[in-house]
C-alpha cells in the first residue's frame, strides 16, 4: 500500500513532529513508540545505524553484549511488521573491544544470529564498510602496545523478510577498471571465449558494456567530512554537530539499490538525518525517528542549504520553539 505523507503524519501525534519537507518529516521520539503505529507493509527500507554499545555505556563485557542485543532485538521486530514483504533493513553495526582488555566484543554478531534466528529476517548479504578515513583505535593496543591492527571496518547487515527483496544493482554499478575498459574497446582482439579452470564459461556476454561494474560487497567511503555544510553551520550556529554520523554516501548505496522514487525509506536511529536528507535528494519518501530533541532539532540545517545564515538561524528557531515548519 502507498502511504501518502499526509497518512503518515495523521498516525504520528503532532507534539512529536520536528519539521517536514516535501517528501518527509523527521520525528523526535522513541522508535519502539512510532514503529507500531506505521500500517502493516508500508515501508520499503529502513536503513540505519544503532548507537554503538560503547556510546551507550563505558563497561562492555560479555553480560552487557546480551543486553545490547535484547535492546535492538525489540526495534527488529516492530520493523519487520512495518516493512513491506519486499522491504530490506540494512543495519551497519560498528565493532568495539570488551572493556580494558583486547578482546573483541561479538555484539555485532550475536545482533545478526538473533534477528535471523529469533526474529525470522534473512541475512540478503553481509556488507563491510571501509572507513578509508579512521583514525587507529583504541589507543591502548594500536598507538601504544601495538599489538592489534586499526580497526577500520563496520559490518553493514542488508536484512530482508522474504527471500527476493526488491533490488536493482543498475544504480549502485562502479567504474570498470582499465583491463575491462581495454576489453570493452576491443573484445574480439582482447580474449577468446573459453572456459576458465573453474568452470565458468567466458563468453560474449563479457564484452558487453553494461555501463559498469557490479560492486563488490566492500563499500569504501572516508567518514572524513569535517567541513560541509552541516558542519560549517553547526559551528556558525554555535552548536556541536552530531558524534557519530555516517557518510551520506553509505544510506545512499542502499537507497540507490533497495528502493525506487517515491519508495518510503526510514532510520529509527537518525542521529543527524543524514539519511533524509538522502533520500529527498533522490527523490523517495523518507521518516526519519531520532530520540535526542537537539540532535532532531539540529538536523533541519541539512535541508537550509543555499539559505543565508540569519534566515537559517530563524528557521532553525522555528523549529527549536516546537512549530513543526516545513522546510
Ligand atoms: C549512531 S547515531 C546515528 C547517526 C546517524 N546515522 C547520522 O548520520 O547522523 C544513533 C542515534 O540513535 C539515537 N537513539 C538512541 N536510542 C533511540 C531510540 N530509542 N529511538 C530513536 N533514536 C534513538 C541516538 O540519540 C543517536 O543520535
Amino acid at each position: 500500500m502507498i502511504m501518502t505523507q499526509a497518512d503518515l503524519l495523521a498516525k504520528i501525534a503532532h507534539s512529536s513532529r520536528v519539521y517536514t519537507t516535501g517528501s518527509g518529516t523527521q520525528i523526535c521520539a522513541d522508535s519502539r513508540e512510532i514503529l507500531p503505529k506505521l500500517p502493516a507493509n508500508s515501508v520499503d527500507l529502513i536503513v540505519t545505524s544503532p548507537p554503538f554499545p560503547l556510546l551507550r555505556k563505558k563497561e562492555y563485557g560479555n553480560e552487557d553484549q546480551h543486553a545490547y542485543v535484547d535492546w535492538l532485538v525489540d526495534f527488529a521486530k516492530a520493523a519487520k511488521d512495518a516493512l513491506k514483504d519486499t522491504g530490506s533493513l540494512v543495519l551497519d553495526i560498528g565493532g568495539a573491544y570488551q572493556k580494558g582488555r583486547p578482546v573483541r566484543s561479538l555484539h555485532q554478531y550475536l545482533v545478526l544470529i538473533a534477528l535471523v534466528e529469533n526474529v525470522g529476517y534473512e541475512l540478503a548479504e553481509e556488507f563491510y564498510w571501509y572507513n578509508t578515513a579512521k583514525l587507529p583505535s583504541p589507543i591502548e593496543w594500536v598507538n601504544k602496545r601495538k599489538i592489534r591492527v586499526k580497526d577500520a571496518v563496520n559490518t553493514v547487515w542488508w536484512l530482508s523478510k522474504t527471500d527476493f527483496p526488491k533490488v536493482n544493482l543498475d544504480p549502485v554499478r562502479v567504474p570498470y577498471s582499465q583491463s575491462m575498459k581495454r576489453l570493452l574497446k576491443n573484445p574480439e582482439g582482447y580474449y577468446k571465449p573459453k572456459l576458465r579452470d573453474s568452470g565458468h564459461a567466458i563468453g560474449k556476454a563479457f564484452g558487453q558494456d553494461n555501463g559498469g561494474a557490479l560492486p563488490s560487497n566492500l563499500l569504501s567511503y572516508p567518514n572524513s567530512d569535517s567541513n560541509g555544510f552541516y558542519i560549517r553551520t553547526c559551528k556558525q550556529l554555535g552548536q556541536r554537530a552530531h558524534p557519530a554520523r555516517f557518510p551520506a554516501a553509505l544510506p545512499e548505496f542502499f537507497v540507490k539499490m533497495l528502493t525506487e522514487k517515491d519508495d518510503l525509506v526510514v532510520d529509527i536511529f537518525s542521529g543527524s538525518n543524514t539519511t533524509g536528507r538522502v533520500a529527498e535528494r533522490l527523490g523517495r519518501r523518507w521518516l526519519s525517528i531520532e530520540e535526542s530533541r537537539e540532535y532532531a532539532d539540529l538536523s533541519s540545517i541539512r535541508f537550509m542549504e543555499g539559505r543565508e545564515l540569519d534566515e537559517i538561524r530563524e528557521v532553525y528557531g522555528a523549529v527549536k520553539s516546537g512549530r513543526c515548519p516545513q522546510l
